[in-house]
């Protein structure tokens, strides 16, 4: 099974500033995802959630240890080749939806394949087919501010499979929304989850949707040896 592992880290350490000032929020972590898993990640705020998450999605650096993608060594790479692996296999929804309001929903969406040099009929097309995936086909015209924010999380999803990652990371996607919305989101995630073949880490407040991912990984205090607190559901 551990051969299978698409996500796997390994003694992961990271912590911010120096001196007085120094915060240590991973220590030693391990964590391994097999191929279509969702992982939920669950703990109080402030406990390191949204670090590990961008450790995990090369969007920041741990200081120790080892992350592999697919078996590949990923923690070394130059940061050039870690933006690379990270546009081509890891989709990310923040709590905030950034989407740019001076676009629409299906230019929105459009957006991480304009960046990777593909022309503009290709991408609408691409990002239409998404759209409609996410239920808003006909909300593809629509600016941001004229979305609910639950329909605003589904054109962030929508986005973030733009090109077809094998990893989604989504850091608190449903924490703005109220019960219902959350609920729907949450369901979609589940849905493109299994037809988009993902292996997923969603993190989360919510004790109802993390009962409802396929193990639930909770971060407790720096101090202790986080490996020791995984929970399985
Ligand atoms: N860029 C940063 N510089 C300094 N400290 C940070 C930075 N990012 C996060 N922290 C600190 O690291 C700890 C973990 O933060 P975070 O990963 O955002 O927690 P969570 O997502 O679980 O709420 C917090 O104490 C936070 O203040
Ligand atoms: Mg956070």
């Amino acid at each position: 099974m551990s051969s299978e592992a698409v996500l796997r880290a390994r003694g992961v350490c990271k912590g911010y500033g120096r001196g007085d000032t120094r915060v240590e929020v991973l220590r030693n972590l391990d964590l391994e995802l097999s191929a279509g898993e969702m992982l939920a990640v669950v703990g109080p705020s402030g406990i390191g959630k949204s670090t590990l998450l961008h450790v995990l999605g090369l969007l920041d650096r741990a200081e120790s240890g080892s992350i592999e993608i697919d078996g590949r060594p990923v923690h070394d790479a130059s940061l050039q080749d870690r933006a690379s692996i990270r546009n081509a296999a890891i989709g990310f929804v923040f709590q905030h939806h950034y989407l740019l309001n001076e676009f629409d929903a299906r230019d929105n969406v459009s957006l991480p394949m304009r960046i990777a040099g593909e022309n503009r009929r290709v991408s609408r097309s691409r990002a239409e087919e998404l759209l409609d995936r996410v239920g808003l086909t006909d909300r593809r015209h629509h600016f941001p501010d004229q979305l609910s924010g639950g329909e605003q999380q589904r054109v962030a999803f929508a986005r973030a499979l733009m090109m077809k990652p094998r990893i989604l990371l989504a850091d608190e996607p449903t924490g703005n929304l109220d019960h219902n919305n959350a609920e729907q989101v949450f369901q979609l995630v589940q849905e493109l989850h299994l037809k988009a073949d993902l292996t997923s880490i969603i993190v989360t407040h919510n004790e109802r949707i993390a009962r409802r991912c396929d193990r639930i990984f909770e971060l407790a205090s720096a101090g202790e040896d986080q490996k020791r607190y995984v929970r399985e559901v």
